[in-house]
């Protein structure tokens, strides 16, 4: 019998999104025979069952250069806590047992849920109630339990590096102080990275809680010893030494709490503590679009065919995962129990100390 399976791209969108798409399509179709069905807008899709799309070959080919999702997506859309209005005010309410009957519905054997640690949360609950899912590990924040690396990572330090190669150039000549934000949420992994990468002077991670008076005290010195500019790296989730992370809108019905902030503040401070010439850049969305990077092509591809592969050895509630340079599956449980943050103890932040990058501790 030709199975049907059903795709879908959930949470923030990142590079390498239809890389995934492509393979997993590629090689469900030409090597093992079956039907493939695009649910749009994450679980969306599965809450209003006329969002959907059978993929062909056609439909997939010429996009794994492509940033973004053929599928498209949504941060908004879990359906165990799901707004609706109601008398004038907006409840979530869990509708749950909605998505599993358009799931039987639509006649699907299977779901590949690509997803950061929400999306493929969600998928392991939905697991729970019988839906057979394999999950693909995307986020541009590398937070994401049990694998090495999620793809959208390495094209999202190399767009950031990109930025900071730039903003050295007009900080050198106008002798200024740039403070650089970047996205990451709870992890520090796009800040470190892109910071040893550009050779920057400070970086500013979730893990290591900073203390402002010494980062302007750095900052000052740096220009008392008479270097011309000065690059700080904020993650967006980094927060002071006995003080909480900054957001920008922290409504449940609006979806996930959305950090931001901190690189504006930590600028004020710098500027007012040392009087130099600061300027802020907030990096944004930026990170998240454009074409992936050969390197996240490659990951995105490994993973979506070894979707297919999981899926044809009835492997479920499993995520394909990179370990030690190997794809293989991994229990969802394990992959969701626990975010993997910048260890502030590791090789990253060691290479970057001995490199003379300063973290405000
Ligand atoms: O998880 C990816 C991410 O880009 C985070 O780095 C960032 O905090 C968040 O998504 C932004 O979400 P939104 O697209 O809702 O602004």
């Amino acid at each position: 019998m030709v199975k049907r399976i059903g795709i879908s791209t959930g949470g923030g969108d990142a590079p390498g999104l239809n890389a995934v798409i492509r393979a997993f399509t590629k090689t469900a179709i030409s090597e093992y025979g079956w039907e493939v069905i695009g649910i749009r807008d994450g679980f969306d899709g599965l809450i209003k069952p006329d969002h959907v799309m059978q993929l062909k070959l056609d439909d997939i080919r010429g996009i794994i250069a492509r940033g973004g999702t053929i599928l498209g997506t949504t941060n908004r859309g879990n359906p165990f806590k799901y707004p609706v209005h109601e008398g004038g005010q907006v409840v979530l309410k869990d509708i749950s047992d909605l998505v599993m009957e358009n799931y039987r519905r639509m006649e699907l054997d299977a779901m590949v849920i690509i997803g950061g640690d929400g999306t493929i949360g969600i998928g392991h609950q939905l697991a729970q109630k019988g839906m057979k899912i394999v999950g693909v590990p995307k986020t541009i924040d590398n937070d994401l339990g049990s694998t090495d690396q999620t793809f959208g990572f390495d094209t999202a330090v190399n767009t950031a590096t990109e930025a900071l190669d730039k903003l050295l150039t007009t900080a050198e000549s106008h002798h200024r102080v740039m403070v650089v934000e970047v996205m990451g949420r709870d992890a520090g992994w796009i800040a470190l990275y892109s910071g040893i990468a550009g050779a920057v002077n400070v970086v500013l991670i979730p893990e290591i809680p900073f203390d402002i008076a010494r980062v302007a005290e750095e900052v000052y010195k740096r220009s008392e010893a008479g270097k011309s500019y000065s690059i700080v790296v904020v993650a967006e989730g980094a927060k002071p030494k006995g003080g909480e992370a900054m957001y920008a809108e922290r409504d449940p019905s609006k979806g996930v709490a959305r950090l931001g902030g901190v690189g504006n503040w930590v600028g004020d401070q710098i500027s007012s503590r040392t009087g130099l010439e600061t300027r802020v850049t907030v990096l944004g969305h930026i990170q998240r679009g454009g074409s992936p990077t050969p390197y996240d092509r490659i990951l995105a591809t490994r993973y979506g065919t070894h979707a297919a592969h999981l899926i044809n050895e009835d492997k479920f509630d499993h995520m394909v995962i990179l370990r030690d340079g190997k794809i293989m599956g991994a229990p969802i449980s394990e992959a969701v129990a626990q975010n993997k943050c910048v260890d502030p103890k590791g090789d990253e932040v060691r290479v970057a100390r001995d490199t003379g990058i300063y973290f405000g501790d």
